[in-house]
C-alpha cells in the first residue's frame, strides 16, 4: 500500500493521542470536530504534547514538522473524502457513534477503513445495519495512543477479512502493536483485564484486608513492574520450573479456590492448559528456563534503575 492518508474524527484526548501517532509515523491527518473550541484546543494540546515527546528524545523531528502534517476542519465530507483510514473518536454513545458511522459510509472513499476508538461499544452495538459496513472495526486504543503502543482490533462479524487485514497493516506503519480480539467480548481484553483487578481491589479493601494506597503499590511496584517484561502467562512458565503445566500443577488449585470464594466457577480444564501451554512453552522452553529467568532479571534490574534515576529521582 502506498502511504495511507488518516482522518480522525472527535478531536478530544483520544483523537490528540491518535493524531500525534499518524502525524509522527510521517502522515497526513485531517481532523474534525462539531466544535470550533475543540479543535483550537486539540491545536494547543498537540503542540504542548509534541514539545514533551521532543524533550524526552521521544520525538526525532522538530515539533513544528509533525504539526505540518495536521490540518484541522469542522466540514466531515472535506476530513475523510481522501482518508484511507479512519479513526473515530466521538463520544461513548452508541446514536452518535451510529450517525457518524452512517455518514462516513457515505462520505468516504468505498475501501477506506472505518475503526471507532470505542472503550466497550462494539461495531455490532452501531454498525449492524449499514451498507457497506464491511470495512467497519472497533480499534481500541490505550491511552495516551502515542505512549501505550497496542491497540485492540475488534472486528464485527460482518467485518471483512481483507478489511482486518488492511487496518492491522496501515497500524504497523504507524509504529501500533496490533492485537486481534475475537467475539467481541464485553470490555474487549484490555478493560476486561483491568476490570478483574479491580474488582479484586474493591473486595479486599471491603473486608480489610489491605488499604487502597498498599493495594496500588503492590501493583506498581510489583505485579505491574513485572508485567512490563513478562506478561501473566511467561510470569507463571518462569516462576516454576517445568512450563506452564507445572505451574498448573503448583498453583492451578489455589487459584481456583480464590475464584470459588468471588463465586466464579472457571477451571482451567486440561484441554484448555494444553492451549496455553502450546503457545507459551514454545517462546518459553523449559530447557532455556535458566537464560530466560535470567533475561527477565536483566530487563527488571534495568527498569529498577529506570525507576531510582528517572521515573524517581
Ligand atoms: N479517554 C480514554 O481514556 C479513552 C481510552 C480509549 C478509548 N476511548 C474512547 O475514545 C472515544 C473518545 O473519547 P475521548 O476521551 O477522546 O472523549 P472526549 O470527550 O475527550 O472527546 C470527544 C470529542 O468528540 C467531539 N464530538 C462530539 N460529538 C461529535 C460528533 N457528532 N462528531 C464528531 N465529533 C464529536 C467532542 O466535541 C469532543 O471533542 C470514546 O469512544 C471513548 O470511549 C477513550
Amino acid at each position: 500500500m502506498s502511504d495511507p492518508k488518516f482522518s480522525i474524527i472527535g478531536s478530544g484526548s483520544i483523537g490528540i493521542g491518535w493524531a500525534i501517532v499518524f502525524a509522527r509515523a510521517g502522515y497526513n491527518v485531517k481532523v474534525f470536530d462539531i466544535e470550533a473550541s475543540a479543535l483550537t484546543n486539540f491545536e494547543t494540546q498537540v503542540k504542548t504534547r509534541l514539545e514533551l515527546l521532543k524533550e524526552n528524545e521521544l520525538l526525532t523531528e522538530n515539533p513544528q514538522a509533525v504539526l505540518g502534517r495536521m490540518q484541522t476542519t469542522l466540514d466531515l465530507a472535506e476530513a475523510v473524502s481522501d482518508a484511507d483510514y479512519i479513526q473515530e473518536c466521538g463520544p461513548e454513545s452508541v446514536e452518535i457513534k451510529r450517525d457518524l458511522f452512517a455518514k462516513l459510509l457515505k462520505l468516504a472513499k468505498p475501501d477506506a477503513i472505518i475503526a471507532s476508538s470505542s472503550s466497550a461499544l462494539r461495531a455490532s452495538e452501531f454498525a449492524a445495519d449499514l451498507a457497506g459496513n464491511d470495512r467497519c472495526l472497533v480499534v481500541h486504543p490505550g491511552n495516551p495512543p502515542y505512549l501505550i503502543s497496542i491497540a485492540e482490533v475488534v472486528p464485527a462479524k460482518f467485518t471483512t477479512d481483507s478489511a482486518i487485514a488492511t487496518c492491522i497493516e496501515i497500524l504497523k506503519k504507524v509504529a501500533i502493536i496490533p492485537i486481534r480480539v475475537n467475539n467481541e467480548p464485553q470490555g474487549f481484553v484490555f478493560n476486561r483485564l483491568q476490570g478483574a483487578i479491580l474488582r479484586e481491589a474493591y473486595c479486599l479493601v471491603r473486608d480489610g484486608v489491605i488499604s487502597p494506597t498498599d493495594l496500588d503499590l503492590i501493583v506498581t511496584e510489583g505485579l505491574g513492574k513485572r508485567w512490563s517484561i513478562v506478561g501473566p502467562f511467561a510470569t507463571s512458565a518462569l516462576n516454576v520450573r517445568g512450563g506452564i503445566k507445572a505451574h498448573v500443577a503448583r498453583m492451578g488449585k489455589s487459584y481456583f479456590e480464590m475464584g470459588r470464594e468471588r463465586g466464579q466457577n472457571d477451571p482451567w480444564d486440561q484441554s484448555l492448559v494444553e492451549v496455553v501451554a502450546a503457545d507459551i512453552d514454545q517462546k518459553l522452553p523449559d530447557a532455556n528456563w535458566e537464560e530466560n529467568t535470567k533475561k527477565r532479571d536483566l530487563a527488571l534490574m534495568k527498569l529498577n534503575k529506570l525507576f531510582e534515576k528517572v521515573i524517581r529521582p
